[in-house]
């Protein structure tokens, strides 16, 4: 499988809809709660209606009970319209003590999430992933997440369909 990766030198040489989400994204990052890490991450998910939803990561001091800024704007997308697909995600971030010279690149989880999303809408998400210079763009979490536990794997002849 060869992964598929599109490159650009700056926000300007996207298209008018991923710089738009973009700068959703980079506004969003303003308001991250991330006082432990230091490190501010944005996200703007674009709904096949066209209507968009941001989200920042949100910190505690209790660690692991934070999350991360990708999953709190695909949660609240996908919990105010569940029946309509995501279309697109716009994801940045800075760090107070380095610059972001790559693309943040989302964790394992978030991966996940966008996977059950795609597989729930059948719909490919594109995602922008961006830092304080070049980004990156794919198109199908494929790409970022080879070989994805499906839906699939968890049905049984005969047995209970999943909902939704
Ligand atoms: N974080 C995100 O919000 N998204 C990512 O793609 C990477 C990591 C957050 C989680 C935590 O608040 C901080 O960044 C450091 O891991």
């Amino acid at each position: 499988m060869v992964l598929q990766v599109e490159e650009y030198a700056s926000a300007d040489e996207l298209q008018d809809g991923d710089r738009e989400l973009l700068e959703k994204a980079i506004t969003a990052r303003s308001s991250a709660y991330a006082p432990y890490s230091h490190f501010e991450v944005g996200a703007a998910v674009r709904l096949a209606n066209g209507l968009i939803f941001t989200g920042n990561n949100q910190e505690n001091v209790a660690y692991p009970s934070g999350l991360c800024a990708e999953r709190v704007a695909l949660f609240h997308a996908q919990s105010v319209w569940p029946e309509i697909p995501v279309e697109s995600i716009a994801i940045t971030a800075s760090a107070e003590e380095f610059a972001m010279t790559e693309p943040v690149s989302p964790c394992g989880s978030c991966r996940q999430v966008m996977a059950e999303y795609e597989n729930r809408h059948r719909n490919k998400i594109r995602v922008i992933m961006a830092g304080n210079g070049y980004l990156r763009a794919i198109n199908g979490i494929e790409n970022l997440l080879p070989f994805m536990f499906m839906l699939e794997a968890l049905k049984k002849p005969g047995g209970r369909k999943a909902k939704g």
